[in-house]
């Protein structure tokens, strides 16, 4: 890691009513990142003697550094070996193609919430203790199970994260290191168990008990698809790319739904909270969401309609969006979609020996249009990983409305580990000001 280093910038400000001196010079500090990255230090603007300046940043904060992190780095752009424009995605220094492929989900995790690899030993304390937490309460099963069967699925995880809060609220100390790490543990254990639960419920089927014996992918797998009557042991090649789109998802930064995790987590709010506040923001379109919205929107076109569509999505009068498509950070095609995209194609060659279904046929040939139409190239919209995560877990025979669930699951690392690093760094409050725009003072005038 490169020390951060410290430069310095100008910042002249006119001086009202003051033809002596007009202007007012300071200095201000910049930061690098580990990258070299450089950024405004807003905290030496706030030094500016009696002048009070503030950043206004009102396109989603995308030009605003939050907070300091160490977890994940993301390089929006660049190119890959053979020259296609490609971002880059690091996990704790990692990158993630790379733990995707030869690593795994829980390996992953652990590096994510630890900051390193682990050792044989802690690999082992760390997933026994997993699979000893898998089993969700009865009180939290019978939340799921009151829900109307065609309620959607994020909506019922949020009933079943409050039930699990109200479950450990005074069994944790969050002020504790050690509850924390326990209560993290729990988190990452329950979550595929809640998803299954979920999907049972919605299916009016009897859950499935985690089986010990197998691992993260395995069980989840097992919990979502065997049934009391039978039990269905999945192709290990399934496993893999379960583990894979849960590694892909465990992490992404300042993400909205991190960010709402560490918001949340900076007002002292308890580690389950922050959990669901994440959720819910994960669970939009155009986040979390996402992956579903993709297969809705393929399932609703056949491939001659591929033209319209792109229309649509290239019309300013029209609010549609191409599901799958651009993303805040990335101006290239995002790693994770990349390596996506290629399992969900090796799925597809496996599976379908005879031909792809429509779906994925329609999805091909909306990939390729959108690639190729100028609206797409100037703008640098790329596929994103939720076109791919999608298809993956169809393919998987995961249904939709859970896509969004599994995301969670593997996202709950990631929010883990920012609510720690949060609370660990004392800091303060997050509460951003606001570029106000309403009415001065009016005196109260109505009878
Ligand atoms: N379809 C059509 N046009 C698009 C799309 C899209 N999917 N995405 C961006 N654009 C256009 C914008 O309208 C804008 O056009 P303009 O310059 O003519 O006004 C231009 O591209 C730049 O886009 P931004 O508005 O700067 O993109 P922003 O960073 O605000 O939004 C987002 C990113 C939300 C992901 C957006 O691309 C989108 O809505 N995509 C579809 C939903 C989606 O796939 N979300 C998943 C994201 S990945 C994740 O969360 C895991």
């Amino acid at each position: 890691m490169s020390e951060m280093t410290q430069v310095a910038a100008k910042l002249t400000i006119p001086v009202n009513n003051n033809p002596e001196k007009p202007h007012q010079e300071y200095e201000l500090e910049l930061s690098e990142d580990s990258y070299g990255n450089l950024f405004i230090d807003a905290d030496s603007i706030n030094q500016l003697g009696n002048t009070r300046i503030l950043f206004k940043d009102t396109k989603g904060m995308r030009n605003t550094a939050a907070d300091e992190s160490k977890i994940s780095y993301i390089k929006p752009s660049g190119n890959n070996d053979n020259g296609v424009p490609q971002g880059i995605l690091l996990y704790r220094g990692f990158d993630v193609k790379q733990l995707a492929t030869h690593s795994t989900f829980l390996e992953s995790s652990y590096l994510i919430l630890n900051g390193e690899p682990p050792s044989k030993e802690e690999f082992k304390q760390f997933s026994d203790e997993l699979k000893a937490n898998r089993i969700i309460d009865k009180q939290t099963e019978e939340v799921i199970n009151q829900f109307d069967r065609q309620t959607h699925a994020t909506t019922i995880m949020s009933a079943a994260l409050a039930s699990l809060a109200a479950r450990y609220e005074d069994k944790y100390n969050m002020a504790s290191d050690e509850d924390r790490q326990e209560l993290a543990i729990r988190m990452i254990a329950k979550m595929p168990t809640i998803t299954a639960h979920i999907l049972k419920h919605q299916q009016d089927q009897r859950t499935v008990s985690p089986d010990e014996e197998l691992g993260h992918a395995a069980n989840f797998l097992h919990m979502l698809f065997s049934t009391q009557a039978k039990k269905v042991v999945s192709d290990p090649k399934h496993i893999k790319v379960l583990d894979m789109i849960l590694t892909l998802h465990a992490e992404h930064s300042f993400a909205a739904s991190t960010f709402v995790a560490r918001t949340v987590a900076s007002c002292g709010t308890s580690t389950i909270s922050c959990i669901i506040a994440a959720l819910t923001a994960l669970s939009g379109p155009l986040h979390g969401g996402a992956n579903e919205e993709v297969v809705r929107m393929l399932e609703g076109i056949t491939s001659d309609e591929i033209p319209d569509i792109i229309n649509r999505a290239k019309d300013p009068s029209d609010p549609f969006k191409l599901f799958g498509f651009g993303h805040r950070i990335y101006n290239a095609m995002d790693p994770r979609a990349v390596v996506l995209r290629e399992l969900t194609m090796n799925i597809i060659k496996e599976s379908h020996e005879e031909k792809p279904s429509d779906i994925l046929k329609t999805a091909i040939l909306l990939e390729e249009a959108a690639l190729k139409d100028e609206y797409f190239i100037n703008r640098k919209l790329f596929p994103n990983v939720d076109f791919y995560s999608g298809l993956a877990m169809m393919t998987l025979g995961i249904p939709t409305n859970l896509f969004p669930l599994i995301f969670a699951t593997a996202r709950t690392s990631g929010w883990l580990a920012h609510i720690e690093e949060c609370r660990k760094s004392g800091a303060s409050i997050y509460r951003p000001n606001q570029y106000y725009t309403g009415w001065k003072f009016r005196p109260i005038g109505w009878p």
